[in-house]
């Protein structure tokens, strides 16, 4: 409760207090209260913004550069949704949905299905610019969003969307609920892990060279140099049955990323994942992170009892 005695933290992440609100009244689904930013979100914005763009025109895809460009963000304040969805959704149909915070999985999956992304309105602290552990609307706009302009790769996020719909249908028909549980944690590990390998630190061919696609990578002005130039990170052609089972900590720079060939190579990933699921490949996945929480394996049990 600390944050709403103290408004003067406007929109900063974790001191909030429009979002403790929203969470103790159990909406996940908000508006972005635009006046609530203060001058001192605007500034974090803009230092996030200004120190990122030598870095994106060297390590970011074309893909990426041509979607800031069509966003038109203001490189000095923090965008408004309904500005950056005018350009958006022109393109691809997509749209930014505000949210108060995490979205359990399955709601996740969905809305991606449904070309909407979950985002978050909150700017981290100016004195936090470099490490924050959970995603912010820098990370959000700046990192995801700008992929979602790419015909190509919204597509691919509807059919990683729709695989969710796949889990819930075959969990369905399981009687057992121990089992059901247990092949649902390996699953939902698997989709996490195809998540993270690529939507959010996926590397691309670019003729001869390396470009990151993956929005953690995009939103990061030091891990995004370190991913394409350092000598200590691993950097192996995508193997889905590899990424499947590989474990990720989210506390410390990537020590290896896999890299696709294009947007297209990438959606025929999405459809062998969600073929190997059917299989039942994804049934018995390494153990290790991430760990799949209460009620993401909620969200996807109710989506099982909706089939
Ligand atoms: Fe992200």
């Amino acid at each position: 409760m600390t944050g709403v005695s103290n408004p003067a933290a406007g929109l900063t992440t974790t001191r909030a207090p429009f979002i403790e609100l929203a969470q103790q009244q159990g909406q996940l689904y908000i508006h972005q209260p635009y006046e609530l930013y203060t001058e001192a979100n605007h500034e974090a914005w803009r230092r996030l913004f200004a120190r990122m763009e030598d870095r994106w025109r060297r390590y970011a895809n074309p893909h990426f550069l041509k979607g800031i460009d069509n966003l038109c963000l203001d490189p000095a304040r923090v965008p408004r949704l309904e500005d950056v969805n005018r350009f958006l959704s022109p393109l691809t149909g997509f749209s930014a949905k505000a949210v108060s915070g995490y979205v359990p999985a399955f709601l996740f999956f969905d809305c991606l299905r449904n070309r909407e992304f979950p985002t978050t309105i909150t700017i981290r602290d100016a004195a936090t610019l470099d490490y924050l552990p959970e995603p912010d609307i820098f990370h959000d706009i700046a990192g995801h969003v700008p992929m979602h302009t790419d015909p190509a790769f919204a597509n691919t996020l509807v059919r990683f969307g729709a695989c969710a719909h796949t889990a819930a249908e075959l969990v369905a028909a399981i009687p057992d609920e121990a089992e059901r549980i247990r092949r649902l944690t390996s699953i939902q590990k698997a989709l996490a892990r195809f998540f993270w390998f690529t939507i959010e630190f996926g590397l691309m061919r670019d003729g001869s060279q390396l470009k990151a696609y993956g929005s953690g990578l995009l939103s990061s002005y030091g891990e995004l140099q370190h991913a394409i130039d350092s000598p200590v990170v691993q950097r192996y052609p995508v193997q889905l049955e590899w990424v499947i089972n590989q474990y990720f900590e989210i506390d410390h720079y990537q020590p290896l990323l896999f890299i696709v060939d294009s947007f297209d190579h990438l959606f025929e990933l999405v459809g062998e994942l969600e073929e190997w699921m059917r299989q039942g490949r994804l049934d018995n996945v390494s153990p290790g992170e991430p760990a799949v929480s209460a009620g993401d394996l909620r969200s996807f049990l109710e989506a099982a009892d909706r089939h």
